[in-house]
C-alpha cells in the first residue's frame, strides 16, 4: 500500500491533503471534526491584527455556479478574515495542535503592511506551536480596500518586504500564499523567495462576478440591492491553478522552492495532477463546503490506489514528474500530425462533429445523407484541432491518431519528419533574420 505520508518544509502529515484556510478552518469543532475524518492538515481560517474583530456581512456572502445537473462548477465569496476574536483563536489553535500532533497546522495571517504589525502577530501565533504561518496575499475583496490581501500580493516589493520580516521576526516556516489576480504569477513567487520564503501556496480566489439578476438589476447576490466582486474557487478555477503551478516549476528562478497547490481540488486526480507539476502538498476548501469532511476518504484511498497501480511507494516517486513536459508554444513540434478518426461502430450518427467542423473549424468531416447518416473525415482538410472529438457526445468514437507512414494529403509533406519548432521554422522571420 502506497505511504502517503508528507514532510512539507519539515511540517509532517499522515497524507498530504490540506484544509485551506477558510470557514472549514475557523474553529476548533470544525478543525477537530476534520482530523478526525482524516484530513492530514489544515491551513487556520486568516487571523487578523488585536483589537476588535471584522464585521463580515449578514446576507448571502456565497454565490455559485452550477452544471445543468445542479453540480457545483464554481463557488464565489465575500467573506472577509475571521470574525471571531484573536485570543480564541490563538487558544484554540494551541489546544487543537497539542491534542493531535501528528497533523500539520498552519495559521494563516493578515494584517496592515507595517513591521510592527506582523512583528505583534508573529510573536503571539508563536506561542501557539503552531507548524507554521501562511501570509495571506490573497483574498480579492473587502481587504483588499483595506491595503491588505490582494493589494499587497499585486505588488512584488511588498510581497517581498512582508516575508522578510516574517523570517526576521520567526523560526516558523513561512508560506506565502499568492493571488491568481495577477498577469504573470512568476512575478510574486520570485519576490517571495527573495524575502526568504519557504513556500508558497496557491492559488487564492479568481476576482469575479458570478451573474446579473436580470429581473432585479443586482449582481445576482446581493445585500439590501448591491453587490461587490468577490472571490471565486472551486472545480473552474483548477486550470488557472494548474497553469500558475506550472510556471513556478519550471521558472528558472523559482524551480525547487516547495508549492502547496490550491485550486479546485475535488478528486484525487485532482490532487495527482498537482503533485505532478511539483505540489508537495495540496490544499482544499469549496470540495469540502461542498461534500462534507468525509470527501477526504475518498481523496486518500484514491491517490493511494493510483500510485499503487503506477508502482510509486511514496508521493515524491511521481513529485514533479510531469513539469519537464510543460514548455513555451515556441517549443512545440509543428512536424507532428494528428488527424481525427471516427470509429463508424461507436457513432450513433448525432452530426455534431460535423456541425462544427463545417461551421468553425476546417469542413473536415462529410456527411453521407442519403441512404442514412454517415460521417467520415476527409483527411485533406483535417488539422486534428480536437474539436470534433470535444463534442462527440460518445467518449471514445472519435480518436485523434498520430500519422506517422504516408503523405499528408492536406500539405503534401511525408508524417514522419525530424521535429521542427518554430524557433528552427523557415516561417520565422527571427530565424531567416539570424540566417
Ligand atoms: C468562503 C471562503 C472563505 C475563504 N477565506 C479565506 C481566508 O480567510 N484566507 C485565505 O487565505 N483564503 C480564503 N479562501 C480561499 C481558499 O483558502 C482557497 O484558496 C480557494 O477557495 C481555492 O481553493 P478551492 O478551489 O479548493 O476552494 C476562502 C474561500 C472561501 C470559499
Ligand atoms: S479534428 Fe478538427 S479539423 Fe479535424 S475533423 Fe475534427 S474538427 Fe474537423
Ligand atoms: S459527434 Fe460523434 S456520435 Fe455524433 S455523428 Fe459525430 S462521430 Fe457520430
Amino acid at each position: 500500500m502506497a505511504d502517503l505520508r508528507s514532510d512539507f518544509l519539515g511540517i509532517k502529515s499522515p497524507n498530504p491533503f490540506w484544509l485551506a484556510s477558510a470557514p472549514p478552518t475557523d474553529r476548533k469543532v470544525n478543525v477537530e471534526r476534520a482530523f478526525r475524518a482524516g484530513w492530514g492538515g489544515v491551513v487556520w481560517k486568516t487571523l487578523g491584527e488585536a483589537g476588535p474583530p471584522v464585521v463580515n456581512v449578514s446576507g448571502a456572502r456565497y454565490g455559485a455556479i452550477h452544471g445543468p445537473d445542479r453540480r457545483l462548477i464554481a463557488l464565489n465569496n465575500i467573506e472577509l478574515i475571521t470574525d471571531r476574536d484573536l485570543e480564541i483563536n490563538l487558544r484554540e489553535i494551541k489546544e487543537v495542535k497539542r491534542a493531535w500532533p501528528d497533523r500539520a497546522l498552519v495559521t494563516s495571517l493578515m494584517v496592515p503592511c507595517d513591521e510592527e504589525s506582523w512583528k505583534a502577530i508573529l510573536a503571539r501565533v508563536e506561542e501557539t506551536e503552531c507548524d507554521g504561518i501562511e501570509l495571506n496575499f490573497g483574498c480579492p475583496h473587502g481587504m483588499s480596500e483595506r491595503g491588505m490581501g490582494s493589494a499587497v500580493g499585486q505588488v512584488p516589493e511588498y510581497v517581498e518586504m512582508v516575508a522578510r520580516w516574517c523570517k526576521a521576526h520567526t523560526r516558523m516556516p513561512v508560506i506565502v500564499k499568492l493571488t491568481p489576480n495577477i498577469s504573470d504569477i512568476r512575478q510574486p513567487a520570485r519576490a517571495a523567495k527573495q524575502g526568504g520564503a519557504d513556500a508558497v501556496s496557491l492559488i487564492n480566489t479568481v476576482n469575479s462576478i458570478m451573474g446579473i439578476d436580470l429581473d432585479r438589476m443586482t449582481p445576482d447576490v446581493a445585500i439590501d440591492g448591491k453587490g461587490t466582486h468577490g472571490g471565486m474557487c472551486g472545480p473552474a478555477v483548477k486550470p488557472i491553478a494548474l497553469a500558475m503551478v506550472a510556471e513556478i516549476a519550471r521558472d528558472s528562478v523559482t524551480r525547487g522552492l516547495p508549492i502547496s497547490a490550491i485550486g479546485g481540488v475535488t478528486t484525487w486526480r485532482d490532487a495527482a495532477e498537482y503533485i505532478a507539476l511539483g505540489a508537495g502538498t495540496v490544499q482544499v476548501c469549496t470540495a469540502a463546503m461542498t461534500y462534507g469532511f468525509r470527501i477526504v476518504e475518498e481523496l486518500t484511498s484514491g491517490l493511494a490506489a493510483y500510485m499503487d497501480r503506477k508502482g510509486y511507494a511514496r508521493i515524491d516517486d511521481f513529485r514533479g514528474r510531469a513539469v519537464a513536459s510543460i514548455t513555451d508554444w515556441q517549443h512545440l513540434n509543428l512536424n507532428y500530425v494528428a488527424k481525427a478518426h471516427i470509429h463508424q461502430d461507436l457513432c450513433i450518427k448525432c452530426g455534431r462533429c460535423h456541425i462544427v467542423c463545417e461551421d468553425t473549424s476546417h469542413q473536415a468531416i462529410v456527411a453521407k445523407l442519403d441512404g442514412g447518416r454517415v460521417f467520415e473525415v476527409n483527411e485533406s482538410e483535417c488539422v486534428g484541432c480536437n474539436l470534433c472529438v470535444l463534442v462527440c457526445p460518445v467518449e471514445g468514437c472519435i480518436t485523434l491518431d498520430h500519422q506517422t507512414q504516408g503523405v499528408d494529403p492536406r500539405t503534401g509533406l511525408a508524417y514522419e519528419r525530424a521535429p521542427l519548432p518554430w524557433t528552427a521554422h523557415p516561417n520565422n522571420p527571427a530565424v531567416k533574420a539570424a540566417e
